[in-house]
């Protein structure tokens, strides 16, 4: 199995559009078509904007994975924030309030294959999604 890695440093707005961009393309060269790429860029922003907003700083990593039988791109977001106080709650539908297009992390779940969240108050929150191309 081959991973390719790569990453984007979350510290200023403008750091959602770099991210969301590398999260398209990035899509486009593992093979996505173009209602998948967009499903990626969307499912990217969110996590980056999160990253922004609550965490201030943080990062997105890529890594795109391939063997013989499987082809994805993997997406996790990194920070060392205030962390989630309530998990589950949050992963509810309707929690998040602004009504946004990717519509939180249920969103980003939907949007994406896998989608694993792991965060620790005081601690920082870890956010890994996986979406396959085969
Ligand atoms: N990286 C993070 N660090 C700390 N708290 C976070 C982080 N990401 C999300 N949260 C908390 O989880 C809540 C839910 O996030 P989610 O993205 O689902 O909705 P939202 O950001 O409130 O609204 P929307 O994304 O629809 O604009 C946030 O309001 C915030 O309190
Ligand atoms: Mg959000």
């Amino acid at each position: 199995m081959t991973i390719t890695k790569s990453n984007v440093q979350i510290r200023k707005e403008w750091d959602i559009v770099g991210a969301r961009q590398m999260g398209r393309e990035l899509a486009k060269d593992v093979g996505f078509g173009t209602v998948d790429q967009a499903r990626i860029a969307t499912a990217v922003s969110e996590l980056a904007r999160n990253i922004y907003l609550y965490a201030e700083k943080g990062q997105i990593i890529y890594e795109i994975i391939e063997d013989i039988n499987k082809k994805g791109l993997k997406i996790i977001a990194t920070d060392d924030g205030p962390g989630i106080q309530d998990v589950s709650k949050i992963m509810e539908d309707g929690f998040s309030t602004s009504g946004g297009l990717g519509a939180g992390l249920p969103g980003v779940k939907r949007l994406m294959d896998y989608f694993d969240i792991d965060s620790v108050p005081g601690r920082g929150t870890n956010i890994i999604t996986v979406k396959w191309v085969r």
